[in-house]
């Protein structure tokens, strides 16, 4: 990353919270110097503070990449400041949700490249899963250089269209927020079962994060490595038929969980 544009030409990094300091925290790992970084946040923590970026709100006329990781409610207020770099060579992020690639547009001039990115909190440990698009001013090397940034939290992917942002959001954006409940209900079910508290939850975070490690791992499909451990009328067997129940079951429950996200990320985008 030293060697690159964004080496080379500079980073605006707009908002430094969850989000932007884990990214940051990344790219300064990966090699990128703290003098290429440009850090807008109004509250700087300390970390960012030793972290060596300038922050002194003088910002490069053209850097290759600006960043946008404010809350979406703050963008109307954050984004006129760098609306003298749209419309040029700098590219920007967004990793806002519901803020469509038409709403930047507006602001920033339609001839801006512009890449929309979905992330999800296991960011914060490199473990991210990022979704990338973006609009007709964003060329093949704009989108490689949004994936070389985001790849610093984890992994990312292309969409071929905006509009399924929307299911990522449903997926993979409040996903992780599924599997904590998961893990919440599988202790409180484990305590049901004469578990004392301690102990159900250490087994249901250690089973979830191994099942999880295990399906990224192998060769097998998830499903495979379902089949694997369920043995003819055993104990396993006995909760599949529950879970796997096509109206009561997850199948259900998952799908109805899925559209409520994706559709509330359509309305958000739409007011
Ligand atoms: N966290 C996630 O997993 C996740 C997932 C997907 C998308 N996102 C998106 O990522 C973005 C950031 O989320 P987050 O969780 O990182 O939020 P956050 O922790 O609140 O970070 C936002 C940062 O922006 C700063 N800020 C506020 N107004 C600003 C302004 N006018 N100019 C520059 N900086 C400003 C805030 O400072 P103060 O705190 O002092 O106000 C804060 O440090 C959001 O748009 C969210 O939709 C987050």
């Amino acid at each position: 990353m030293h060697d690159s544009r964004v080496a080379t030409e500079g980073l605006v990094l707009l908002g430094c919270g969850k989000m932007g300091s884990a990214m940051l925290a990344g790219w300064l790992e990966a090699g990128l110097p703290a003098n290429s970084v440009w850090v807008v946040d109004p509250n700087p923590s300390d970390w960012l503070s030793g972290t060596g970026v300038d922050l002194s709100g003088t910002l490069p006329e053209a850097p290759a990449v600006v960043l946008v990781a404010v809350k979406p409610q703050m963008m109307a207020q954050a984004l006129p400041l760098l609306k003298r770099m749209g419309n040029g060579d700098t590219l920007f992020i967004s990793v806002a949700a519901g803020i469509t690639l038409a709403a930047f547009e507006q602001i920033l001039g339609e001839q801006t490249p512009i890449v929309r990115a979905m992330p999800n909190t296991p960011a914060a440990i490199s473990r991210g899963i990022t979704a990338i698009v973006g609009n007709g001013a964003a060329s093949a090397q704009h989108l490689g250089e949004a994936e070389a940034l985001l790849q610093a939290v984890g992994e990312v992917v292309h969409v071929p269209d905006e509009g399924q942002i929307d299911a990522v959001t449903g997926v993979s954006g409040s996903g992780p927020a599924y599997v904590f409940h998961m893990i919440e209900t599988l202790a409180q079910a484990g305590q049901a079962q004469g578990l004392d508290a301690e102990t159900a939850m250490r087994l249901a975070k250690a089973t979830v994060a191994g099942a999880g490690a295990l399906a990224m791992a192998s060769e097998e499909t998830p499903e495979q490595l379902r089949i694997n451990v369920t043995s003819p009328n055993g104990t396993t067997q006995a909760a599949l038929e529950v879970l796997m129940d096509e109206s009561t079951g997850f199948p259900s429950l998952m799908a109805r969980a899925v559209k409520a996200a994706a559709d509330r990320s359509r309305e958000l985008a739409n007011e």
